[in-house]
């Protein structure tokens, strides 16, 4: 299990190197990428679609009107963002029309060319529960569900904890979804208190166990019989 500074330091180099992705020509019209934002240790991992624009221009994942309803959410269940790591599936901004243009859906070309930073972000950081938020994001994990079916619903992938969500910005054109998405950020909190409960008995346990002689431990190792 690498150490937290050993993480960190592999974090730095993957966001470095994302910066200077020339993949998919999205790096042609973006101000910058947007690599990602959290502790390299983070237990939870909130992944979305693609930067928009103020995320294109400020360098940093949810930090426009999607953000702020981001915040929100997170705080109603007593999580802030410095303590979840927060990325997206593409990590330069889609757009159409001339400059600044509008935001659009990345194309498949540019999901899968951006695949793999994900995959080494996942490698990194090893969060217990990913949130996904909306369709492309879902995919990524679950390419046959469908985010209307399985919101709110712990789904098991990798030996690790995926919950789909709509994503936030869906709200501002759907206003029904705002209860929808308190419900499914309810989850999470219950979640995450869920897995710090079972870490801190498992620490109370191993503290109160008398230590392991070395022929046991060797024992249990090998599986065999004693
Ligand atoms: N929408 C996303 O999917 N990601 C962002 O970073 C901002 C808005």
């Amino acid at each position: 299990m690498p150490s937290p500074s050993q993480k960190a330091r592999a974090l730095e180099a993957l966001h470095k190197e994302i910066r200077k992705c020339r993949r998919c020509p999205l790096w042609t019209t973006r101000t910058q990428a947007v690599p990602g934002v959290g502790p390299p240790d983070a237990r939870v991992m909130l992944v979305g679609e693609a930067p928009g624009r103020q995320e294109d221009v400020q360098g940093q994942p949810f930090v426009g009107t999607a953000g702020r309803l981001l915040d929100t959410l997170l705080s109603s269940v007593g999580l802030s963002r410095g303590e979840v790591y927060i990325t997206n599936v593409v990590k330069s901004r889609p757009f159409i029309g001339p400059p600044p243009g509008h935001n659009r859906a990345p194309t498949a070309g540019e999901i899968v060319a951006c695949r793999a930073w994900l995959d080494d972000q996942l490698r990194i950081i090893q969060p217990e529960i990913v949130a996904v938020m909306g369709r492309v994001a879902l995919e990524y994990f679950f390419p046959n569900r469908k985010i209307s079916e399985v919101h709110g619903r712990a789904l098991a992938h990798d030996g690790r904890i995926i919950l789909p969500l709509f994503h936030p910005a869906a709200a501002f054109h759907r206003r029904e979804l705002r209860e929808t998405l308190k419900q499914d950020f309810l989850k999470l909190g219950q979640l995450v208190r869920a897995r710090s409960s079972r870490r801190s008995s498992r620490a109370r346990l191993a503290q109160a166990a008398p230590p392991m002689k070395r022929k046991e431990r060797s024992r249990r190792a090998q599986n065999t019989p004693g």
